[in-house]
């Protein structure tokens, strides 16, 4: 594997997922794997799980892994080309990627999109563009339209806590006081899809995802429809595309709480957090046992230890 950016195939997916339920066991078996390589974070937006669980496999495999939060510590770089650059802009990406290419073995990138200018989001216009210059094997860490690690680290936790081989899987839009970029409900959608689960999504109407992502799932505007019978039910709030980046409504009579699961008693919750509590769900779902989210954000750190060792072997 050179690049992890999106889902691949089936076959691949479940690799992925073996390998990491296998470092989940025994993380230190492959601690010598990354030993003399470095892997370079970088961070054009903020996290927390994503930067810390990655640094954490890349410890767990050996390899030295060194974190630049390019937005805040590095100089404003420009993505346009043929620009004179005299305005806020101090360093092409021409030669920051490339310059951090020749310092690392592996680049990892998180790049959100503008929500501003929907043609150079859908076509990953600076995570491209940085990977270009770079020339090394890339991570995303969440691109303008994907964020394949949170999805795999879902995909790890869906096959540990499934009780049947095809879960009726539902992706269901959440509240929020901001405009979110679509990236983890069409990744969760591409790989749930992928692995062949049972997915419904639902969405107030206006909030349709890209097809591209959703292509065989059941999509409902009816959200009580949807959660019955349901085995796992992811929550995400995304913003509209018709009127991009838009926020269309607060949909407050949207948010998951126990009442809204009375016809799906076995299902189990997930987010990807961060989580506006009591606005997405609520705190009695969160503090519950229904709730997987601590799982998942611990599936980060085996699910981006499969990503490195793939790519490092
Ligand atoms: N879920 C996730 O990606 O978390 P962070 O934004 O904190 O990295």
């Amino acid at each position: 594997m050179k690049s992890f950016t999106q889902f691949k195939d089936y076959d691949s997916a479940n690799e992925l997922i073996e390998t990491a339920l296998h470092y989940k066991k025994y993380p230190y078996v492959d601690a010598s794997l990354g030993k003399g390589k470095r892997i370079g974070l970088i961070f054009l937006n903020p996290s927390l799980r994503t930067r810390v669980s990655t640094q954490i496999a890349a410890s767990n495999l050996g390899m030295e892994a060194i974190v630049l939060n390019i937005d805040q510590d590095g100089w404003a770089l420009e993505f346009e080309d043929g620009v004179k650059m005299n305005k806020k802009s101090v360093e092409h990406v021409k030669e920051a990627a490339a310059v951090l290419g020749s310092y690392f073995d592996i680049l990892a990138l998180r790049a959100f999109p503008s929500l501003t200018d929907k043609e150079k989001d859908m076509e990953e216009y600076i995570f491209t563009t940085f990977a270009k210059y770079a020339g090394k094997p890339i991570i995303s860490l969440e691109s303008a339209t994907r964020h394949p690690l949170q999805s795999l680290a879902d995909m790890i936790t869906i096959k540990e806590q499934k009780v049947k081989d095809k879960p009726k899987v539902v992706l269901t839009w959440a509240p929020h006081i901001k405009a979110i970029p679509h990236a983890v409900a069409n990744s969760f959608a591409e790989w749930a899809l992928g692995c062949d689960y049972d997915l419904t999504i639902t969405h107030p109407p206006g909030y349709e995802l890209d097809e591209k992502f959703t292509q065989g799932a059941h999509i409902t505007i009816d959200q009580e429809e949807a959660l019955k019978d349901a085995d796992f039910v992811y929550v995400k709030n995304w913003c509209v595309y018709h009127d991009y980046g838009k926020i269309q409504m607060m949909g407050d009579d949207w948010m998951l709480t126990e009442e809204k699961l009375s016809a799906s008693p076995n299902a189990k919750i997930m987010h990807c957090l961060p989580v506006r509590r009591n606005l997405e769900i609520s705190d009695e779902i969160l503090d519950g046992k229904r709730s997987l989210v601590q799982e998942q954000a611990n599936n980060r750190v085996f699910a981006a230890q499969a990503v490195l060792s793939k790519i490092l072997k």
